[in-house]
């Protein structure tokens, strides 16, 4: 069982400029949630007891939203929300929360290198917190993999040729076969965002990963790319030479919330199925595109 989640969140949020200038973008609200909360919530319905936060010192926010504030519980009970409130008192006591500090923007790889202290010598997932997944099924199956085999295992999706410059793309070899109750391929390399002709497949990484704790020796071998970033995909690639690790394909919901349209969908997407606002917010919407029309 998997119980650490690293979740890196240092990064600028420029897509999302100018509201990230002041918000962290993981604290950006889907409805009166903030993305990073639907983040947390996954991770613990896959049974997730320690979060890994790699942040940077220049966004505290992040740290203060998982602080204990007994005014904010007592607003919240007030107001007859008492179960947000019991969430919130969870994070520092049965689910311990840990920060590290990414103060350089050095990439995915460097990111995820500095939770190595607070992970240890454990299997970890890593989530992307741009990407938001409609349920915790994708990580708990990426779990499974993991304690069957003992290697790690990434989610992927088939994308559309003109978007797999956008991704990590894996080179997969032998047949989809079934492994944890799900359809996995094995796969032996990963090139980040190739050229479309370059592509060794249509399989791309979306943000979910479930890893062995060797690979940090690979992160701390990793040197620069092009990009003058350190990628976790080169580190991927490594361990892949020496035993091929597991690509899970995945078909849970996705939303990218990087990008404002992405953004726009996950608000409209929650707030249809709100359980107190969704009624009135459904016929709102429907009477005003009805308007449009
Ligand atoms: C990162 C990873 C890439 C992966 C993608 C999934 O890229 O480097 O391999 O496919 O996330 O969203 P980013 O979107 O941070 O550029």
């Amino acid at each position: 069982m998997i119980t650490t989640a690293v979740i890196p969140a240092a990064g600028m949020g420029t897509r999302m400029l100018p509201a990230t200038k002041a918000v962290p973008k993981e604290l950006l609200p889907i409805v009166e949630k903030p993305a990073l909360q639907l983040i947390v919530d996954e991770a613990v319905g896959a049974g997730v007891d320690h979060l890994v936060i790699v942040t940077s010192r220049s966004k505290p926010a992040i740290e203060q939203y998982f602080a204990s504030d007994a005014s904010v519980e007592q607003s919240l009970e007030r107001q007859g929300r008492g179960s947000v409130a019991d969430q919130l008192r969870r994070y520092g006591s049965d689910i311990r929360v840990s920060f590290a500090y990414q103060d350089r923007p050095l990439g995915l790889g460097h990111a995820i290198g500095c939770a190595r202290a607070a992970v240890g010598e454990q299997p970890f997932f890593v989530m992307l917190p741009d990407e938001l997944m409609s349920d915790s099924s994708l990580l708990a199956g990426l779990a499974r993999v993991v304690a069957d085999t003992n290697i790690g295992a990434v989610a992927l999706k088939r994308m559309p040729r003109a978007e797999l410059s956008r991704y990590g793309i894996v080179s997969p070899v032998g047949d989809e076969r079934t492994v944890g109750g799900l359809a996995a391929l094995p796969f032996v390399g990963v090139v980040e965002k190739p050229s479309v002709d370059d592509a060794p497949s249509d399989l791309a990484i979306i943000g979910r990963y479930a890893l062995t704790p060797d690979i940090f020796d690979d992160l701390d071998a990793l040197t620069p790319g092009s990009t003058g970033e350190l990628q976790l995909t080169d580190a991927l690639a490594a361990q892949a030479t020496r035993e091929p690790l597991w690509g899970v394909i995945s078909d849970v919901g996705r939303i990218d919330i990087g990008n404002p349209l992405g953004w726009l969908q996950a608000v409209v997407d929650a707030a249809v199925d709100h359980p107190e606002h969704g009624v009135a917010f459904r016929h709102w919407l429907s009477a005003r595109t009805d308007a449009r029309d």
